[in-house]
């Protein structure tokens, strides 16, 4: 069995265009291992730079990149928001969606999340779907049904089958930015919770579907994570606005 594994940098409200210039050189060193992509995304005003900046400096095919966000909406007056069609013109191929920060700050639903996936997938986007706890439902044991309360409206608004195109990234709240990293058991664990989750639904495709850990990931805790059985890659924060760290993370990562 094949399945490729993931590193996503979600530079969020952060970085600019020499970001994107340093990044982009930096990743024509980068020494990637078998069955790996590197998606990088930007704040939306940034994306049509480092679609052109990875054209210029001939990126490995391999490396990609994302957006942070989507309308589910096709067109229209919808102010402030990007449409699928507008990422598919500037060859973005992948999408961040139900980001945590943009279920609490911007009151996204899980509803609303199925939509955009669903609208990624039929542009042929590849969205980075987002799940993940807080602290207080993991105090309260709580995780496992949060999660399901996540997956469940897109799988029944998408169909299972669909998610061979969709990829996980599982981020408890409480480890976004704080420097508080899931141990490796402890995300093993949740990844294996998500996995048996959608195989119930559809065995094969729960088999090929990649799950990314994010919160904290960082150059000296990736390899640990990284190795899981479920864990296949990561979606990195702060740590994806440091060239050089960045590098580290993307080269621990390894299909499986
Ligand atoms: P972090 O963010 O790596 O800074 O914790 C991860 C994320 O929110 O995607």
């Amino acid at each position: 069995m094949a399945r490729r594994a993931i590193v996503a940098a979600n530079w969020k409200m952060n970085g600019d265009l020499a970001l994107v210039d340093a990044m982009t050189a930096g990743l024509k060193t980068v020494a990637l291992q078998d069955n790996v992509n590197v998606v990088i995304c930007p704040s939306a005003p940034y994306l049509s730079s480092l679609v052109t900046q990875a054209n210029v400096q001939s990126l490995n095919s391999a490396i990609a990149v994302g957006a942070q966000n989507v309308s589910e909406h096709e067109s229209g007056a919808y102010t402030g928001e990007v449409s699928t069609q507008m990422l598919n013109e500037l060859s973005v191929k992948f999408v961040i969606i139900g980001h945590s920060e943009r279920r609490s700050y911007y009151k996204e639903t899980s509803t609303q999340v199925a939509h955009k996936v669903n609208a990624a997938l039929s542009a042929g986007l590849t969205p980075i779907l987002c799940i993940g706890e807080s602290e207080e439902e993991r105090a309260t044991e709580q995780t496992e049904t949060v999660l399901a309360s996540q997956l469940q409206p897109v799988i029944d608004e998408v169909g299972i089958e669909k998610f061979i195109d969709v990829v996980i990234a599982y981020e408890p709240v409480w480890a976004i930015g704080t420097g508080k990293t899931a141990s490796s058991e402890m995300a093993q664990e949740t990844h294996q919770f998500i996995r048996q989750f959608l195989a119930q639904a559809n065995e094969s495709v729960a088999a090929k579907v990649p799950l990314l850990y994010g919160g904290s990931v960082n150059a000296s805790n990736c390899e640990e994570l990284f190795a899981q059985a479920d864990i296949d890659g990561g979606l990195i924060g702060g740590a994806s606005l440091h060239v050089e760290q960045f590098k580290t993370i993307c080269s621990a990562a390894k299909g499986k």
